[in-house]
């Protein structure tokens, strides 16, 4: 398995779906706008606040990927138009620039200059909102079709809610007005529903309404939230559906980041623990939301499981494990070790204290142990390195066992080459195999030898420089054991 994107712009039913070829059920046309221009200026950061990432994914890419299943007609995203975003998100959704940013309703303005349809609705999410779930914005949705309201917002009740904008009721239970917390009374500052963030217009009209806000506040931005009072005034309502808090919650400052993240790894254990994974720690187990991972696997604590990785059913991983991008096999062992765009087959085992790099693929029963790192290296069924090797570039039969202190010598220099080392040969402890090189089947190395070329098999090669001693390998005795895939641990 490479290396692979894991990042909802790679995502071809999210492509299908933003080109129009959903199936989605005929009806008014829905149009998704997601506001991700902001500087983020709390962040202090040269990175769009947007593009930071939260549990191995943007915040951007979490809300696309809440909007993906209610197959909307058209997405839209608001970009401060840095290059970032064309890569990861230019094949998912319409990107409009806004630069500079003047303010939400700004931004909405210049993402209906790219929408497709004339009328229907338009639901705007905050790029910022990672945690917001497909099915509150389903709901947001069916509540604002059931209404007759001309636009719909989602509210939560915080214990804190300094930094939103508040939710001013009107004495009929609908919403009066948003006033944003930096302009907020201190009465108003004492509500404490606040605003989402999230809405649902109708789209006719919309545009028109736009051009009336002003940036009389202070910022000094054209706020989004004053198009409600707009539509107040002109005698239309405005519904709002109360939401659960933590789905709401916005990132304006590396505080926020840390804690969405947490929720976002807590939400993502409780989901692989309810589908039959023992997490024996939650609490410090790290799992991205592009993972996959069988029931009655066993994660351990202080664990990240990253990117594309997929981990069946037996597997056990960790304690103090990373894993990126890889694939782990029925029960599999992995503890103390980093693993990168790696193959762990059936009932394999790696560590403690073993590093993985790109390449690294075990057949069935592998194991490497103690201080090995290996790199574009392949183990055959039941081979083993169990103590402080390195294998780069080898590819390694079945039944091998390489002694402690092997390395391969993999680089002269110039260029990389490779070791091949066939089934059921034996390597010498701290042999130093110079590739290119070939150890024949059943052959075998004297311990601390030098071995360059060739080594025929059955053959023994001992010394510095090694040299061959024909018909004096096969010291694993493989031929006459019946037990072939089961080498003799050199504990
Ligand atoms: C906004 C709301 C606030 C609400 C909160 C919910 C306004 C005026 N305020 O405040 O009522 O409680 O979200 O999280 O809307 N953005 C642009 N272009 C701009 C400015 C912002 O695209 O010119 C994007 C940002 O990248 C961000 C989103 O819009 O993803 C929200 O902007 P942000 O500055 O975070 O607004 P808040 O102050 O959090
Ligand atoms: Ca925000």
């Amino acid at each position: 398995m490479g290396p692979s994107s894991t990042e909802p712009g790679g995502s071809e039913s999210l492509r299908r779906l933003v080109d129009g070829h959903s199936g989605a059920a005929p009806g008014p046309a829905r149009t998704a706008v997601v506001l991700a221009a902001g500087e983020g200026k709390r962040l202090k950061s040269r990175l769009p606040k947007v593009l930071h990432r939260a549990a191995g994914r943007p915040l951007l890419g979490h809300v696309l990927e809440a909007l993906r299943p209610l197959e909307v007609d058209q997405v839209i995203v608001v970009t401060s138009g840095r290059p970032e975003f064309e890569d990861a998100f230019g094949a998912s959704a319409t990107l409009v620039v806004q630069d500079p940013p003047k303010g939400t309703g700004d931004a909405l303005r210049v993402a209906l200059e790219a929408a497709d349809a004339r009328d229907g609705h338009v639901m705007v999410v905050p790029g910022d909102t990672p945690l917001v779930t497909s099915s509150t914005l389903q709901d947001l949705w069916t509540a604002h079709l059931d209404s007759t309201a001309a636009a719909s917002v989602l509210t939560a009740r915080m214990d804190t809610p300094a930094g939103y904008g508040r939710i001013v009721r009107a004495p009929d239970g609908g919403v009066e007005k948003i006033v944003e917390d930096r302009d907020a009374t201190p009465d108003e500052l004492k509500i404490d529903e606040v605003n989402g963030g999230v809405y649902i217009f109708e789209l006719h009209g919309l545009a028109d309404l736009l051009t009336k806000i002003d940036s009389e506040n202070a910022q000094n931005e054209y706020y989004l939230t004053d198009v409600i009072a707009l539509l107040r005034a002109g005698d239309r309502n405005v519904h709002a559906l109360e939401a659960d808090a933590s789905d709401l919650a916005g990132v304006n400052s590396r505080a926020q980041l840390a804690e969405v993240t947490s929720l976002l790894y807590e939400r993502t254990c409780r989901h692989w623990m309810d589908e039959g994974v023992t997490i024996v720690d939650p609490t410090v187990t790290y799992i991205d939301a592009s993972v996959t991972i069988e029931a009655d696997a066993t994660i351990l604590p202080f664990t990240f499981l990253e990117g594309s990785t997929t981990v069946a059913t037996g597997a056990e991983i960790g304690p103090q494990t990373r894993i990126i991008d890889s694939e782990v096999g029925p029960g599999a062992r992995v503890s103390f070790a980093v693993v990168r765009s790696s193959v762990l087959g059936p009932d394999t085992s790696v560590g403690p204290f073993a590093s993985l790099r790109p390449g690294t693929r075990l057949a069935q029963g592998a194991e490497l142990g103690t201080f090995v790192e290996t790199k574009k290296a392949v183990l055959g069924e039941g081979s083993a390195a169990h103590h402080l090797s390195y294998l780069g570039d080898a590819e390694i039969g079945d039944g091998v066992n390489i002694g402690a202190g092997t390395i391969t010598c993999n680089w002269d220099g110039e260029t990389k080459h490779k070791s091949v080392i066939e089934d059921d040969a034996y390597i010498g402890s701290d042999t130093m195999l110079v590739a290119p090189v070939r150890v024949g089947k059943r052959a075998a190395t004297g311990a601390g030898s030098v071995v360059r070329g060739e080594v025929p098999d059955e053959a023994l090669a001992v010394g510095v420089p090694a040299r061959v001693i024909e018909g004096k390998g096969n010291k694993m005795r493989r031929s006459e054991r019946t037990d072939k895939k089961s080498p003799e641990r050199a504990e």
